[in-house]
């Protein structure tokens, strides 16, 4: 099977969560320590591989793609003044590498987003990458190594993949859970393996689930490989949890015709797009670069 080479970054969320930082500034452009949230994010796109990012955004999202194009002017001005070393750091971007935006039209949900980069997608099997969640770029290259290691199992057998990480119980309700085959009910101790990224089969999830409701602790993190049949299922999908229409939903249709597993995730997590833990992301990022510039 063709490797995967195509990724999906909805970036089209208002932030209600992130106000008043996100009023005029998309809250994907926020920083993390010296750099936007979502420049890890694509970083980590790159890393596993990915050449051509599709953005999912609307009109109020613009500077998101202005981030990744090149800005002619300022880069004439910086070489003029001698800041060459400046502005061959904010080109970083991989000449191989396609940043492209497609807008949205209706804020319909997470399974909408996604099926508005279709017409750019077409029948490439891509990943999709939540910019809200950052993972730890700092540690190790494990950031990178999930979404990796997700590509090269799809490669070899097909199955859609979605990453997984064990939340407490007061979190069940902020994501989607996980329902487990029987067989494999205690596989959750699986997600406390955090030096290998173990894979295995998946029988449903339960979006945003009371505590009663959720059928395991392994939340969805906001990575996915995805069969581009999953745009079939999309095109299909009614609103459903919070009149959205829900990427959960498409992917629950997916598994009853096509296998799905869950890799549970090595490595942390950050939630960018929720003011408390934003601001804990933005220390941690901020520490880690002090110490790295000393
Ligand atoms: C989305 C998904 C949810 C997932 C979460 C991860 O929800 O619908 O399944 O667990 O991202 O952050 P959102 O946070 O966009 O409401």
């Amino acid at each position: 099977m063709k490797k995967i080479t195509h990724a999906v970054i909805p970036v089209a969320g208002f932030g209600t969560r992130m106000l008043p930082l996100s009023k005029s500034v998309p809250k994907e452009l926020l920083p993390l320590g010296n750099r936007p949230a979502i420049h890890y994010v694509v970083e980590e796109a790159i890393a596993a591989g990915i050449k051509h990012i599709v953005l999912v955004g609307h009109a109020q999202k613009s500077a998101i793609e202005n981030y990744f194009d090149i800005n002619a002017e300022l880069d004439n001005q910086l070489r003029q003044k001698g800041k060459n070393e400046l502005a061959d750091s904010l080109n970083w971007l991989p000449d191989d590498v396609t940043v492209s935006m497609i807008r949205q039209g209706k804020p319909l949900g997470l399974g909408h987003a996604v099926l508005a980069a279709r017409p750019i997608i077409g029948t490439n099997d891509f990943a999709v990458l939540l910019p809200d969640v950052v993972l730890d770029p700092f540690t190790t290259d494990m950031a990178a190594d999930n979404l990796a290691f997700m590509i090269d199992r799809f490669a070899s057998d097909g199955h859609s993949q979605i990453l997984v990480d064990k939340v407490a119980d007061e979190d069940v309700h902020k994501y989607g859970i996980a329902q487990l085959n029987e067989a494999l009910s205690d596989a959750s101790d699986l997600a406390d393996k955090t030096d290998m990224n173990v894979s295995f089969k998946v029988s449903g999830f339960v979006e945003k689930p009371n505590l009663a409701q959720a059928p395991s602790r392994l939340a969805v993190v906001g990575r996915y490989v995805f069969s581009h049949h999953i745009f079939d299922y999309l095109a299909n999908t009614k609103a459903s949890v919070g009149g959205e229409i829900q990427l959960t939903d498409a992917i629950d249709a997916l598994i009853s015709q096509y296998g799905v597993n869950v890799t549970t995730m090595r490595g942390n997590s950050y939630d960018a797009g929720d003011m408390r833990s934003y601001l804990q992301a933005f220390m941690y990022f901020a520490q880690q670069q002090l110490v790295d510039e000393e």
